[in-house]
Formats: structure tokens, C-alpha cells, sequence
């Protein structure tokens, strides 16, 4: 069985790497739509090594006849959007932040939480985590298993890709400008990026936080459980690809640094590289275009009764955004829409 694809957003950073990773992991599709804004249509993007689509035009784009959607073109274009796609008869995968505290639509990482995604349903909706949640509930999992998460204390140093394509622009500009002594702008930053760090993602929230750090605390309890604390400090830094987290983890029972480095090794999605040495841990650099969660430099923190830190880095493009949602599109084909192409014919 094959399927129709419309990829939304497809000339951006995470709607490129979706048809790349379409193409690479050989999703069964029949027919694949590159769409964008009007701004774009019309321009060409490649599907895997040899295919090339013409970008269709989001607003005049008919829905009808799509089995799959995956959405990343901005929240307030989702909002508008995706209900569209989904009246049609679509099931969107939607990589914004639109609907994903929507308590009708399920909010997956294939290896935490695949059962969410039969609660699609209701909306003909699925949202894809944000990237820093994403690869900080991948690690979590096998260890809440063992242990129970109590509270997380984590800090992220996140790339500039995270912020879209203007953005990686943006650190090329200032840091090559350093050098000419050209004079220092910053449009999609709220300060210089180059050869700098920024504590500032997203909005700032009444009680201080950034909607960035409310957002990992939020999506991390709807993904993996409702119990769990969860504190963040999310900082920007001149990485162009690839999202890095110290994660301080507390638990109700006993683990040692053993027994969770032997449980993250047999975790799905994660590779394990820790020891003791130069080149015994993960940097962005060598993250970018892997699909794996890395984790690193796990250690008992002494300083509580059950207590772990950990070291986690993935490619935010892939796994922390299109690989994701192509994941969950796997597991909706396999185990949703093959017996009938269900959404379809609903609509
Ligand atoms: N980058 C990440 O790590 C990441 C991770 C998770 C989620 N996300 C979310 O995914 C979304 C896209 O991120 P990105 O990094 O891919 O951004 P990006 O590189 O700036 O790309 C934005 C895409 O959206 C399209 N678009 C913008 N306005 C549109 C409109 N009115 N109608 C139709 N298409 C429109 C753009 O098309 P044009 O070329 O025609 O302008 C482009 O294809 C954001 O909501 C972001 O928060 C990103």
C-alpha cells in the first residue's frame, strides 16, 4: 500500500529534511506534494537523489485525495491549515507548537509514547514535540522505567537551525561580519549570536520563565508523565545544527550509573558513548545528520538520595523535528491506515 504525501513548509529547514528523510527511509508513498508559501511556489526542491517537485501554493493547495500531511510552516499558518487538511480527510503530523497542549491531539515520540497516536481520531491531528523535548524524553524513558523520574533540572545550548532558515543565515552573517568589521545586525535574534549565547528562546512568560523552558516542562509531562518536574534554562548558542542538554535527574528509587548506562544502551533511538577519555562523549558537530539521541557523561549526583546527570545531544532537523514526525508517520501507516486508508474515505 502506498500513500499521498503533501510535505507543508517544504522549502524550510524541517520540510526539506522531511523529504529527504521520506525518500531515505523509503516511505511507501504514491504521490509526494512539496508545498509552501506563495512566495515559493513554483521553485523546485528534491525528493530523495533523483526527484525533483514543483512547490505548490499552500492557499489554492486541494487537501482532498491526501493521506498524510506533515506540517512545518509556522504555528499561525498550522492554525489555519490544518484543520483544513484535516477536514479533507488527511491526517496532519504538524511540527509547530499550535496544537500540541490540545488535549484532543495526541503528542508522540514513537519510542515514549506510540499509543498516543490512536487518540488522532478526534482531530485528525498528531503533534511532533518541540526539539528539546524530543530528544530529552528519548533519554529519560528507559531510566523512568527502571526508577521513576521525580524532577529534572535541565540547561540546553541550542543551535541557530532551531530558529529556521533566516536564523542560520543570520550567525553566517555576524560571524563572517566580525572579521570585515561590518556593522552588527540582528533581525531574528534578540541579540548578536555570533561569538555570544543567548538565555532568551521564544516569548518570555509572566512568572520569568521563556515559553521555551515552560514548553519542556509541559510537553515532557504530556508525553511521558504527569508527575514529573520539570525546570529549564534554554539558551541559544552559535551551533548551526545539533541541540545539547546537561540533564539533572532525580528519581524516587535507587539507580545507579550502571545500571541506567546499560538501560540507555538497550533504549531504542539512543546510543550510548561514554568514557572517560577525549573522545568519550558527544558534540553537536558530530550529532548533525544522525538519526540517534546521544547520551554521554552519565554520573550519580551525589549531592541528592537518588540522583543522575546526564550529557544529551541529537541533530534537532532530524530527530528532534522531521525524522520524528516521519517516525510517527510510519507507525500511522503500519498500524492505522493500512486496513483501509481509514481518513480518506471519511472524508
Ligand atoms: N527547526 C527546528 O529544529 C524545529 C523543530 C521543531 C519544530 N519546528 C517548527 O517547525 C516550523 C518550521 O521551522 P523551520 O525551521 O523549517 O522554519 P523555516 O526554515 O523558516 O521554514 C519555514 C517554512 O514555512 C513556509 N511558510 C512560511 N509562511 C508560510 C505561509 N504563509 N504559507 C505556507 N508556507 C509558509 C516557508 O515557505 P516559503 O519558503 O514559501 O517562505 C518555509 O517552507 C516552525 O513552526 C518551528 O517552530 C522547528
Amino acid at each position: 500500500m502506498a500513500f499521498n504525501v503533501a510535505v507543508v513548509g517544504a522549502t524550510g529547514n524541517v520540510g526539506r529534511e522531511m523529504l529527504s528523510i521520506l525518500a531515505e527511509r523509503a516511505f511507501p508513498v504514491a504521490k509526494v506534494h512539496a508545498v509552501a508559501s506563495e512566495r515559493s511556489a513554483g521553485a523546485e526542491v528534491s525528493f530523495g537523489e533523483t526527484t525533483i517537485l514543483k512547490v505548490e501554493d499552500l492557499d489554492r493547495f486541494d487537501f482532498k485525495g491526501i493521506d498524510i500531511a506533515l506540517f512545518s510552516p509556522g504555528a499561525k499558518v498550522s492554525a489555519v491549515h490544518a484543520p483544513r487538511a484535516a477536514k479533507a480527510g488527511a491526517i496532519v503530523i504538524d511540527n509547530t507548537s499550535q496544537f500540541r497542549m490540545d488535549k484532543d491531539v495526541p503528542l508522540v515520540v514513537p519510542e515514549v509514547n506510540p499509543q498516543a497516536i490512536a487518540m488522532m481520531e478526534k482531530r485528525g491531528i498528531i503533534a511532533n514535540p518541540n526539539c528539546s523535548t524530543i530528544q530529552m524524553v528519548v533519554a529519560l524513558k528507559p531510566l523512568h522505567d527502571i526508577a521513576r523520574v521525580k524532577r529534572v533540572v535541565v540547561a540546553t545550548y541550542q543551535s541557530v537551525s532551531g530558529a529556521g532558515r533566516e536564523a542560520m543565515d543570520e550567525l553566517f552573517t555576524q560571524t563572517r561580519g566580525i572579521y570585515v568589521n561590518d556593522p552588527m545586525k540582528h533581525e531574528r535574534f534578540t541579540k548578536q549570536i555570533a561569538f555570544n549565547c543567548i538565555p532568551h528562546i521564544d516569548i518570555f512568560m509572566d512568572e520569568g520563565s521563556t515559553k521555551e523552558e515552560w514548553k519542556m516542562a509541559a510537553e515532557t509531562r504530556k508525553i511521558l508523565d504527569g508527575d514529573i518536574a520539570v525546570t529549564a534554562t534554554c539558551v541559544r548558542v552559535p551551533v548551526f545544527i545539533g541541540h545539547a542538554e546537561a540533564v539533572n535527574v532525580e528519581f524516587e528509587r535507587p539507580i545507579s550509573d550502571t545500571e541506567a548506562r546499560n538501560a540507555l544502551k538497550a533504549a531504542p533511538g539512543v546510543i550510548v558513548i561514554d568514557h572517560r577519555n577525549d573522545e568519550g562523549y558527544v558534540t553537536p558537530a558530530e550529532a548533525a545528520g544522525e538519526d540517534a539521541v546521544y547520551v554521554s557523561r552519565i554520573r550519580r549526583d551525589p549531592t541528592v538520595p537518588h540522583g543522575l546527570n546526564l550529557w544529551v545531544v541529537a541533530d534537532n532537523l532530524r530527530k528532534g523535528a522531521a525524522l520524528n514526525a516521519v517516525q510517527i508517520a510510519e507507525v500511522l501507516a503500519r498500524d492505522h491506515l493500512a486496513a483501509g486508508q481509514r481518513r480518506r474515505s471519511a472524508g
